[in-house]
C-alpha cells in the first residue's frame, strides 16, 4: 500500500521517462494510456493477447526519486496464472492491464511490447524506423443478438469498436459481411479484426476478422521497382523486422533495355504499353509467392504492399501509358501518393482485401524512386546540404538541405552499369570490381567479385578457376579509367596516350586509336578509347546534373555526397571524384547509402506518418529540368575532360594527385609536391 502522505502513488516508465500520480488500484495499462506511453495492447486489456507485458523494477531508484516496495503493484493473480501456464511469461514479467498500482513504481517496457517499436535498419547506417502501419490488429468482444433491441453483427462490430477502441466510423466491404456472421459465432462474439487507415484514422477499413484472438500476424512488402530489377521485402507489420527478401530481373526488358526503349516500344505497339503492365504484374505477383515461400507463411497474410519506381515504371504498374512521359513537357498522368486495392492493379498473390501504397513521383522525370531515395536520407532535416546522386541509367539527382530542396535526372545512359562498354558487364562472379594501376609501370592489379584475392596475389588464378576473369563491371570501369588517369595512360582529355608504346606492353594500337590491357587470359579484357568516351559522355551529364542544381541553389560546393542506387554501393567515392563524376567534396563526406530506394519503400510501409511526411516534402521540391536549361550543355562540355576542363578538385587534390595537375606548394618550402606521386585512399 502506498504510504499515507502520498495517497496516488508516483509511476514512472522507462525508457521514455514519462511519469505521473495514479489512484491506487488503476491498472499499469491505463497509467501507461493516460501518460501516453507506447504500450501494446491487442485484447483491450483482457488479459488474453500478452502484448502489455511490462518489468516491474523494485528497490531504490534516486535519479527518478522513487523508492519502489516488494507490494508497489497488485498481487499476480488468475489471469496472468492462467497465461504463464498456456504460454509462458518471462520471470520478472507482469501483464500491464492485470498489474495494478498499490504504491510508487518503476516500470519498463520491454522492446516487443511497445507498439511502436524501433526498428534498426540494417542498410545502410544504425538508424532506426519507428513502427506504426496502416494495417493493425485489434480484438474486440461484441454484443450478442437480442430480439428486443435487433441490430445486425456489423452494427454491433462498429457499436464495439467505437467503445472499446475509440473507433466510431469503420468501413467494412461485403468481403468482411460475408466473413463476419461465422467469424463471431465460432468466436463466441469475440473476433480480431485488421484495420487498415487511410489519411484519417477514425474512417479506418475493416479488410479482415478471425474468430476470436488471432495470435498470429500480418505482413507487408516493399518494392522498388527498377527499369533492370524488381526487388522486394516481406516484413512483420507486428515487429517491423525484414523476414525475406527477393529480386527478379524485370521482365519488361524483353519490351527494351532502357525506359525510352520502352517508351517507343508502347508508342509503336497499339498494346505495348498494357503488355509490359501485365509483364511487371506478373513479376511482382511472382516475387510475393517467392518471399512468403522464403518466410513459410501464406500470402493471404500480407496485407500491404508499397512501390516506388521511377516515372515510367510507375505508370506501367499502375496500368496508365507512359507515352506522355517520352518527350517534353513530360506530363505525369498522376504522381501523388495514392492508395489502391491490390487487386485493382493485379497484384493479387496477396490478401483478397490488401491495400497498396505508391510513393508520390516528383516529377515526369523524377520519379517515386527519388521520393524514396529522400525519405530514407532525409536531406529535408539536415543542415549541411547533401547532394545525392541515384547512379543509374537515367540518374536522379536530389541536392538541399532542411531550407531547401531540389531536383532533376541526368540521362547518363547505360554506360555505368557495364553496357557499351567492350568489355562490360552486369555485376556477376568473374566481373572486375576493383582495379589499381601502378604509376611508373603501368601494370594493373584487380579484383573480381566473388574472390577476396587480388590478382597480383598467391593463389588468385586458382580462387578464380571457376568464375574466371570475364568482363569489367560497372564500379571497375569507374576505377580503371580513373586509374588510368593517375598513371597517366590517359590525358585530361580522356586520349589514351599512343606514345606509351614501347615503354609497356599493356597499351596497343586499334585502328587509329590505341587501347589499354588488363587482362590477358581466356578473355582479353580491355579498355578501348571508345570505352572512356562511352564513360566521359555518361559522366559528364551526370555532372552536368549536378551542376546544374548547384547553379540553381547559388552553392559551389556541397557539404556531403550521397551515393545511392545498387551500383552507387560499390563506387569507390576517391574514383568517381577522379573521374569527375561528382563534384569536388572531402572524401571522408562521400558515402554509399545502399539500395536507398528500396529503403524507403520500407520505411513508407512500417510508418504511416512517413507517407504523408514525403508527400509534403515532395511538393516542396523544386523541380530542375536538364532538357530545357540552356547552361546545362555548358557543363556537359567542361565536363568531358576528366575529372573537369575548368573546375578546379581542391579536396580531391588532398588525397590524389592528378599527373598534370601542378602540385601545390608545400606548407614548408621544399620540393614536396613537385614530383608526380600520389597518395592513395
Ligand atoms: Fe492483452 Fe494485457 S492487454 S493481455
Amino acid at each position: 500500500m502506498a504510504d499515507g502522505n502520498t495517497p496516488n502513488p508516483l509511476v514512472v516508465f522507462t525508457p521514455s521517462g514519462k511519469r505521473g500520480r495514479f489512484p491506487l488500484g488503476t491498472p499499469v495499462l491505463q497509467a501507461a494510456r493516460d501518460l501516453g506511453v507506447d504500450l501494446d495492447s491487442v485484447c483491450g486489456g483482457r488479459g488474453i493477447c500478452s502484448r502489455c507485458q511490462i518489468t516491474p523494477s523494485y528497490g531504490d531508484f534516486p535519479k527518478h526519486g522513487v523508492t519502489a516496495r516488494e507490494n508497489a503493484l497488485s498481487e499476480w493473480n488468475k489471469v496472468e496464472e492462467r497465461y504463464k501456464e498456456k504460454r509462458g511469461l518471462k520471470k520478472g514479467r507482469r501483464l500491464g492491464c492485470q498489474a495494478k498500482v498499490e504504491g510508487d513504481i518503476v516500470i519498463d517496457v520491454p522492446p516487443e511490447s511497445q507498439v511502436h517499436k524501433q526498428v534498426v535498419r540494417k542498410d545502410a547506417d544504425d538508424r532506426v524506423i519507428e513502427l506504426d502501419p496502416s494495417t493493425k490488429l485489434f480484438y474486440v468482444e461484441v454484443r450478442e443478438p437480442d430480439m428486443h433491441d435487433p441490430s445486425s453483427d456489423m452494427e454491433r462490430l462498429k457499436e464495439a469498436m467505437a467503445e472499446q477502441w475509440e473507433l466510431p466510423d469503420l468501413l467494412g466491404d461485403l468481403r468482411i459481411m460475408q466473413r463476419l456472421q461465422s467469424a463471431l459465432r465460432e468466436g463466441k462474439w469475440c473476433v480480431t479484426v485488421a484495420i487498415h487507415f487511410g489519411r484519417i484514422r477514425a474512417r479506418g477499413r475493416i479488410v479482415n476478422v478471425w474468430p476470436g484472438l488471432y495470435e498470429g500476424t500480418i505482413y507487408g512488402a516493399a518494392f522498388d521497382i527498377g527499369s533492370t530489377t524488381v526487388a522486394c521485402h516481406l516484413s512483420d507489420l507486428r515487429t517491423g523486422a525484414t523476414v525475406a527478401s527477393s529480386g527478379l530481373m524485370n521482365p519488361q526488358i524483353r519490351f527494351g533495355e532502357d525506359l525510352m526503349s520502352r517508351v517507343s516500344y508502347s508508342m509503336m505497339n497499339p498494346d505495348g504499353a498494357a503488355q509490359m503492365t501485365d509483364a511487371v504484374r506478373e513479376a511482382i505477383n511472382a516475387l510475393l509467392g517467392q518471399v512468403a515461400a522464403q518466410a513459410m507463411i501464406s500470402t493471404e497474410d500480407i496485407f500491404e504492399c508499397t512501390f516506388v519506381g521511377n516515372p515510367i515504371m510507375h505508370h506501367l504498374l499502375l496500368g496508365i501509358d507512359p507515352v506522355e512521359l517520352g518527350g517534353a513537357p513530360f506530363a505525369l498522368a498522376a504522381g501523388e501518393g495514392m492508395v489502391f486495392w491490390a487487386s485493382e492493379i493485379g497484384v493479387t498473390t496477396t490478401h483478397p482485401d490488401a491495400r497498396v501504397y505508391t510513393l508520390p513521383c516528383i516529377a515526369g522525370h523524377v520519379g517515386a524512386d527519388a521520393a524514396a531515395v529522400i525519405l530514407s536520407e532525409e536531406p529535408y532535416k539536415a543542415d549541411e546540404i547533401t547532394l545525392i546522386v541515384d547512379v543509374g541509367t537515367n540518374a536522379e539527382i536530389v541536392l538541399g538541405n532542411k531550407d531547401n530542396l531540389l531536383a532533376c535526372s541526368s540521362p547518363t545512359g547505360p554506360a555505368f552499369e557495364g553496357a557499351q562498354i567492350s568489355c562490360g558487364q552486369r555485376a556477376a562472379p568473374g566481373a572486375i570490381e576493383r582495379i589499381r594501376i601502378d604509376p611508373d609501370t603501368k601494370e594493373p592489379r584487380f579484383r573480381v567479385i566473388g574472390c577476396e584475392l587480388w590478382s597480383d596475389d598467391p593463389g588468385f588464378a586458382k580462387a578464380t578457376a571457376e568464375t574466371g576473369v570475364t568482363g569489367i563491371a560497372g564500379s571497375g570501369i569507374i576505377e580503371a579509367i580513373a586509374e588510368m588517369r593517375l598513371a597517366d595512360i590517359i590525358d585530361i582529355d580522356g586520349v589514351v596516350r599512343g606514345s606509351l608504346i614501347g615503354a609497356t606492353d599493356r597499351i596497343f594500337s586499334e585502328g587509329r586509336t590505341f587501347s589499354y590491357l588488363i587482362h590477358d587470359g581466356a578473355q582479353k579484357i580491355v579498355v578501348t578509347q571508345n570505352d572512356v568516351r562511352a564513360i566521359q559522355l555518361a559522366k559528364a551529364a551526370l555532372y552536368a546534373g549536378c551542376q546544374l542544381l548547384m547553379d540553381e541553389m547559388g552553392i559551389e560546393q556541397v557539404d556531403r555526397i550521397t551515393l545511392a542506387g545498387a551500383f552507387g554501393a560499390h563506387i569507390s567515392p576517391m574514383h568517381a571524384m577522379v573521374l569527375g563524376m561528382i563534384p569536388d567534396c572531402d572524401v571522408e563526406n562521400v558515402r554509399s547509402a545502399g539500395n536507398a530506394a528500396g529503403t524507403g519503400a520500407r520505411i513508407a510501409l512500417l510508418n504511416a506518418g512517413k507517407r504523408t511526411e514525403i508527400e509534403r516534402v515532395v511538393r516542396d521540391v523544386e523541380k530542375i529540368e536538364t532538357a530545357l536549361a540552356p547552361k546545362f550543355q555548358d557543363h556537359f562540355i567542361g565536363a568531358m575532360a576528366i575529372p573537369h576542363k575548368t573546375a578546379p578538385y581542391p579536396r580531391l587534390s588532398k588525397i590524389a594527385r592528378l599527373p598534370d595537375t601542378p602540385p601545390s606548394p608545400p606548407p614548408g618550402g621544399g620540393d614536396g609536391g613537385r614530383r608526380r606521386r600520389r597518395s592513395r585512399s
